[in-house]
């Protein structure tokens, strides 16, 4: 590639040039007014015609030495003026192109270490407005690749984690049937078959979210009845929340049609009962509310109990969040249902947060645009 002239070199012949034009005009107007106006006043005195060789007609010897002395004195004054002014004029802007240059130095040295990948360089704080907030953005950027970073290390050590403990189970079920220490009957099989299952779903979820992910989740638009759909989800759950003494209650209006996929977004519905149950001691109360508003549909799914902790909140829509992970392994959870629920409302171009008071209630809230 040609070499580029650099920021330095550019702004310094831009002052150069500055300085040298002003210089000039200024000694060229000053020579031309006093040129005029000292002419016109010989030429009012009577003393026309002047020059060296040309004695001025009128004038002593005396006069005329006097007048050329003014004329040589005004000429240096000029020039000196015009010098001074030039050199102030360099350095002034040799001064400012480096402030210029020095933070943009800075920020392309640190942008090479982000592109080795150093995600913790930072440019220090400049003076000038606009470049102060390309610093701030570079640092922001600095961060956000960091974190992008670290997220991606721990989910490739969460997935092998996660795959890792039903694999472990069914190679130890199976080489135990093979060296005759385990009974391959129904109930052992059983196990087997169910940590399979889970670790299919997991391979299923991480698919879903890979693809979420990239913007390119299959979504079989209709338009779906929401109300109708949290009624019909909420019931499935009857028996699940009965059996651990849960009341479970809906109130949902009909006919808030949304354009949406119906089998994913009964998916986000059983993911947030699933939690909405599991995770609420029993003898607690589980409320599932569905209200048509002017441009969007509002979904809550609340439950009494103790709650998340307002430093997990901002967290659990992350994968593999647990709040308690030994909790969540005994419910069976690997924490990615609420990460799958976020994309896949997003997707549908609505949104998702969570609330909650800790020691009173949690609710999980989600809004989808209407049709
Ligand atoms: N309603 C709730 N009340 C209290 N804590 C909750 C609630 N819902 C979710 N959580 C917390 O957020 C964490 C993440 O939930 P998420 O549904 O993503 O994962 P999970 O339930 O552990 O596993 P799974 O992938 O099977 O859903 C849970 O482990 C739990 O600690
Ligand atoms: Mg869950």
């Amino acid at each position: 590639m040609k070499k580029a002239p650099t920021l330095f070199s550019r702004l310094w012949l831009a002052f150069l040039a500055v300085a040298v034009t002003s210089a000039g005009l200024t000694g060229y107007l000053i020579g031309q007014s006093v040129y005029n106006l000292f002419g016109s006043f010989l030429g009012m005195s009577g003393m026309m015609g002047y020059g060296p060789q040309d004695p001025m007609p009128g004038m002593t010897r005396a006069m005329e030495q006097a007048a050329w002395s003014f004329l040589a004195n005004v000429a240096w004054t000029a020039i000196l003026g015009m010098l001074i002014g030039a050199g102030l004029a360099l350095l002034l802007g040799t001064w400012l192109a480096r402030t210029v240059v020095r933070p943009v130095e800075e920020m392309r040295r640190a942008a090479g270490r982000l592109a080795q990948g150093d995600y913790q360089v930072r440019v220090p704080p400049v003076e000038t407005a606009e470049l102060q907030a390309l610093a701030m953005d570079m640092n922001a950027l600095g961060e956000a690749l960091g974190r992008a970073e670290h997220m991606r290390k721990t989910m490739t050590a969460d997935i092998a984690h996660e795959l890792r403990n039903p694999l472990t189970a069914i190679q130890g079920m199976l080489e135990g049937m093979r060296d005759g220490v385990v009974p391959p009957d129904k109930g052992n099989l059983e196990v087997a078959v169910a940590e399979a299952r889970r670790l299919g779903r997991l391979v299923d979820e991480l698919r879903v979210l890979s693809l979420a992910d990239e913007g390119r989740l299959p979504l079989e638009r209709v338009r779906v009845d929401v109300g109708a759909l949290c009624r019909a989800v909420t019931g499935a759950w009857g028996k699940k929340a009965a059996d651990r003494q849960i009341t479970l209650s809906v109130e949902a209006d009909l006919g808030a049609f949304v354009s949406a996929d119906e089998n994913r977004l009964a998916e986000v519905l059983h993911n947030l009962l699933a939690n909405a149950v599991a995770y609420t001691p029993p003898g607690g109360q589980v409320w599932v509310s569905c209200h048509r508003r002017p441009a969007d549909v509002l979904v809550e799914v609340a439950n009494t109990g103790p709650g998340i902790a307002p430093e997990d909140l901002p967290y659990v829509f992350e994968r593999f969040y647990r709040t308690d992970p030994s909790r969540a392994r005994a419910t069976g959870g690997s924490g990615l249902g609420l990460t799958i629920s976020k994309r896949l409302v997003e997707a549908h171009g609505g949104r998702m947060w969570a609330e909650s008071i800790p020691g009173d209630k949690t609710t999980f809230s989600f809004v989808l645009p209407v049709s």
